[in-house]
């Protein structure tokens, strides 16, 4: 089954809003397989922005994602990238509709709460690159019967 990587940005942690969004993952039908709250260094920041590293706010990203606490998660599901994506709204707030988690909470595109794989080659590598294998979680939910 698909899985992708969520993390709740240092904004959406200080704010208090990692409730509100598992809740809406949970809700959705998708399964948690693995999550932790953690404190992201330079170079896994460095890392995992990498495709961003000639763009001028990536000095400003790196400063961001490590300036406090990250949830990070992954979750699973058929077609969890892109629904995930689709939950989480535009990229800018602006543009985010109200509904998605960008629309409802995102401030800025430089505070937009909440990042999403974008495509199955970026999870497989986000994920190898926050979680080691043995924290993520094999197991069968009782409502598999009626979601996935
Ligand atoms: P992520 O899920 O966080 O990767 O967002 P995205 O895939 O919707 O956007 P993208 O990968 O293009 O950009 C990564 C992150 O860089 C965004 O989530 C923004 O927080 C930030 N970002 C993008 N454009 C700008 C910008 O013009 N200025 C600043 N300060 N940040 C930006
Ligand atoms: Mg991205």
């Amino acid at each position: 089954m698909e899985k992708t990587f969520l993390m709740i940005k240092p904004d959406g942690v200080q704010r208090n809003l990692i409730g509100n969004i598992v809740e809406k993952f949970e809700a959705k039908g998708f399964k948690l397989v693995g999550a932790k709250l953690m404190q992201i260094s330079d170079s896994l920041a460095e890392k995992h922005y990498g495709e961003h590293k000639e763009r001028p706010f990536f000095g400003e990203l790196v400063e961001f994602i490590t300036s406090g606490p990250v949830f990070a998660m992954v979750w699973e599901g058929e077609d969890v990238i892109k629904t995930g994506r689709t939950m989480m709204g535009e990229t800018d707030p602006k543009e985010a509709l109200p509904g998605t988690i960008r629309g409802d909470f995102g401030l800025t595109i430089g505070k937009n709460v909440i990042h999403g794989s974008d495509s199955p080659e970026s999870a497989e590598r986000e994920i190898n690159l926050f979680f080691n294998q043995d924290e993520l979680v094999t197991y069968t939910k009782q409502d598999s019967t009626w979601i996935y």
